[in-house]
């Protein structure tokens, strides 16, 4: 064998970027259990239970609700590619990265997209949206409830409200928000939704969750086109999550076993008692943040995903040297921007277990050090007695 193959073995770092986060060791425990087949009536009970806490996660009642194996990018792809046949008319409302690429996905399928770009770092207006679809025959229409590209996040039922009046779908990116922020399927009347398993559900990245409303089955059982994917066709991956079993792929049994837990954890603690954990570090944060002379990227604090946290970088301070000197010193990894964001911002994840008072403070005292370095001036430990206002008065 090669002498340069040798075993894995990783320092353990504090993952607060914009994901992977954290992962309890429950969960690991549970990816090292032997791999069972895909027909074993034990496992079959594993993946009722999983939908079935997939549900209560997503808020919703919807039978197709199941994890595709691949990351968000999968459940991005499958949330598309499933209800467009070349020449249907879409949109999507774009305001980062990851908004962009709902529209290259969906150009790649051959629709005629309508896109309605808004201001980074900003809330989408509805107006603006409801008079760009005015008139128009949409199949669905596309928006990223928390962009992690910016860290907006952006409230998802007056934009559900117009895709009902367009009749179209609403299909809507929570990669970086389920388990994080509130999130209403059925209440919000979401037609398709999906995620990743490995930012606020506190998983190995792997799966994608996805959530079908019978509005989206109607139009995925009249295509009058198959799917351009043939492992991505949720009509048939729906046939083995369903009373048929009938087999399409095989599944990656070990990060069922993983993602079974991760949901088991989230449920024991309560989806609501999770989402007040993260808004409580994201608001001890921005006042750590600020009290350091520091400003956020998204200026109206209503518009700020509490997941992911963006921060401008003051001028004159060294992007890579800081985001070195924490890993060097802290192993703590935060990220840089992306696209026209690159250099000018860092993204901090407080997502899943990474949401918590001690991960915030460490952040914000590794900060400190590696801030002064960078000849940022500002009251030192100012950020870690602010934070830890918030966390007393809360
Ligand atoms: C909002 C959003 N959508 C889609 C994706 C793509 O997910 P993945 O990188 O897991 O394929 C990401 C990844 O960060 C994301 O944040």
């Amino acid at each position: 064998m090669s002498p340069h193959v040798h075993t894995i073995n990783f320092a353990k770092r504090l993952l607060m970027g914009p994901g992977p986060s954290e992962v309890d060791p429950r969960v690991y425990r549970a990816m090292i259990q032997p791999v069972v087949g895909h027909m074993d009536p034990a496992f079959l009970e594993i993946l009722g239970q999983l939908q079935q806490m997939l549900r209560d996660t997503f808020r919703t009642v919807n039978t197709v609700t199941l994890p595709i194996p691949g990351t968000g990018s999968a459940g991005m792809e499958a949330a598309l590619i499933n209800f467009i046949e070349p020449g249907d008319e879409a949109a999507v409302v774009v305001g980062g990265v990851f908004a962009s690429r709902m529209c290259e996905v969906l150009d790649r399928c051959g629709a005629k997209i309508t896109r309605i770009d808004h201001a980074w770092g900003t809330a989408p207006d509805p107006e603006q949206v409801r008079k760009a679809v005015a008139g128009k025959k949409l199949k669905l229409l596309g928006i990223v409830h928390s962009e992690t590209s910016t860290g907006v996040c952006t409230p998802l039922e007056p934009l559900s409200k117009i895709a009902r009046e367009a009749g179209a779908l609403m299909v809507v990116d929570t990669v970086s928000s389920l388990g994080g922020i509130a999130l209403e399927t059925d209440a919000w009347g979401l037609d398709v939704v999906y995620s990743g398993t490995q930012k606020c559900l506190a998983c190995p990245p792997g799966l994608a969750p996805i959530t079908l409303s019978q509005r989206a089955l109607d139009v995925l059982r009249n295509r009058k086109t198959p799917v351009q994917s043939w492992y991505l066709d949720l009509s048939m991956v729906e046939k083995y999550w369903g009373p048929e079993r009938s087999y399409h792929h095989t599944p990656p049994v070990n990060m069922i076993f993983a993602f079974h837990e991760a949901l088991r954890l989230l449920l024991e603690e309560g989806l609501d008692l999770a989402q007040a954990r993260h808004r409580r570090a994201h608001l001890a944060l921005v006042a750590g943040i600020e009290a350091m002379g520091l400003r956020m990227f998204v200026n109206d604090p209503a518009a700020r995903a509490a997941t992911v946290n963006t921060i401008c970088i003051p001028d004159g301070v060294d992007d890579a040297k800081v985001r070195g000197h924490l890993m060097q010193c802290y192993a703590i990894e935060i990220a840089g921007g992306l696209a026209q964001l690159k250099g000018k911002i860092w993204r901090v994840g407080l997502m899943g277990l990474t949401a918590s008072p001690s991960n915030v403070l460490l952040l914000l005292s590794a900060l400190d050090g590696a801030l002064a370095e960078a000849g940022h001036k500002f009251p030192r430990g100012a950020g870690a007695v602010a934070a830890e206002k918030v966390f007393a008065a809360s």
